[in-house]
């Protein structure tokens, strides 16, 4: 597809290559619509532009213990767990699980994406039996019936697509077999251990529509299929499945780690990769006011390479209005002795609408986070 051809405005001193060659002791920030795909500005400043003395009012960076959040509970579904942040388009969740599900579970409101943390477990559906572990993604079409066998007690992100759908980004210049190719993603199977489970007993499946529970009863059990064919089903990839791009010289943004699409936002993985090795490229992410989207990130494995104080569990929420970007001492350590790779796994999910944290989650809030930019912190 042609672009059309911008002249972009410039004053004083700027860089021509955005995230490269900064003029000397600057601070770039990146002022940009529609993501990372929009109209930008890259301003060149004396200060870092997340070095506020004071934050006051309901806008604010905030982190949040999310994995601490009901972890001596255990759920049979991830609606049963509370929600964390949401909004009418996606509803975010810890999920605890420790036993076998009693009964089988159906979202009739939209795709569940649902991220293994931490633990080992069956998953059996309409389609057939799938084995997840630590780092699986799991996307469960709309209105599928399943239920889970934990080996171990397991942990995951449940991400709701309300009223929408999952699919795959655009590969672009890179071609249909970027970042993972199409015949990594697993299907169930019908296997001995799916079919192991088709017993006679009386089975359950618990609705959930319009946030309300129905359910139906059947005297046999449901996952009772014999085979299947068609091109929707669920599917998992892992973390360690996806290829992430990198450049040496060029910090690419976080786009460029898209994993699922959605209506209203996406969904990236950032994953271990080697790091920007040419002496002018930025080798931490720049500073942004990213300011068409909520900016959520659920903290998997590994050390956070831009931000302190980060434990694997975490969930940080950058809101529109507000810059954000590196934290002082990452910065300085990147400019001074860059480290050569990163070995962090994260999911960012950029929201098009705004977001409301629950009260759940604000027990589990880190204090402060609105001021560990400053240099002090
Ligand atoms: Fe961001």
């Amino acid at each position: 597809m042609k672009r059309r051809i911008e002249f972009p405005r410039a004053e004083g001193l700027y860089s021509r290559q955005a995230h490269v060659a900064l003029p000397t002791g600057t601070f770039e920030r990146e002022i940009g619509r529609q993501g990372f795909f929009g109209p930008a500005t890259h301003m060149y400043h004396r200060h870092p532009p997340t070095g506020w003395s004071q934050i006051e009012g309901p806008l604010q960076p905030r982190a949040f213990r999310a994995s601490d959040l009901g972890a001596e509970e255990t759920d049979q579904a991830p609606w049963e767990a509370p929600s964390l942040i949401s909004n009418a388009h996606i509803d975010l969740r810890i999920w605890h699980t420790r036993s076998a599900c009693d009964r089988l579970y159906r979202n009739a409101d939209g795709d569940l994406l649902l991220f293994v943390h931490e633990g080992a477990l069956d998953f059996f559906c309409d389609f057939g039996h799938l084995p997840l572990r630590e780092g699986d993604y799991l996307l469960i079409p709309r209105s599928t019936s399943w239920r889970v066998a934990p080996h171990e007690p397991a942990t995951l992100l449940a991400i709701e697509a309300t009223e929408s759908s999952f699919g795959l980004p655009d590969r672009g210049m890179l071609g249909e077999h970027a970042l993972f190719d199409p015949a990594i993603l697993e299907t169930p199977k019908i296997d001995e251990s799916f079919r192991a489970q088709q017993d006679d007993r009386s089975w359950t499946i618990v609705v959930k529509a319009r946030s309300a529970l129905s359910s139906l009863t059947y005297p046999f059990n449901p996952l009772d299929a014999v085979g299947w064919k068609g091109n929707l089903a669920p599917v998992r990839v892992n973390w360690r499945d996806i290829r992430p791009v990198a450049s040496d010289r060029y910090h690419v943004p976080p786009s460029a780690h898209t994993t699922f699409l959605c209506d209203r936002f996406v969904v990236c993985t950032f994953c271990p990769r080697r790091i920007e090795n040419d002496p002018e490229a930025l080798k931490v992410p720049f500073f942004h006011s990213n300011d068409d989207y909520d900016e959520l990130i659920f903290y998997h494995r590994g050390q956070f390479f831009s931000r302190d104080g980060i434990a694997p569990g975490a969930v940080t929420l950058h809101p529109r209005g507000l810059t954000h970007g590196p934290h002082p001492k990452a910065l300085a350590q990147s400019q001074r002795q860059p480290r050569s790779e990163t070995d962090e796994v994260a999911v960012m999910i950029d929201c098009r609408d705004a977001v409301v944290v629950s009260e759940a989650a604000a027990q589990v809030e880190v204090p402060g986070y609105a001021q560990s930019w400053s240099e002090s912190a």
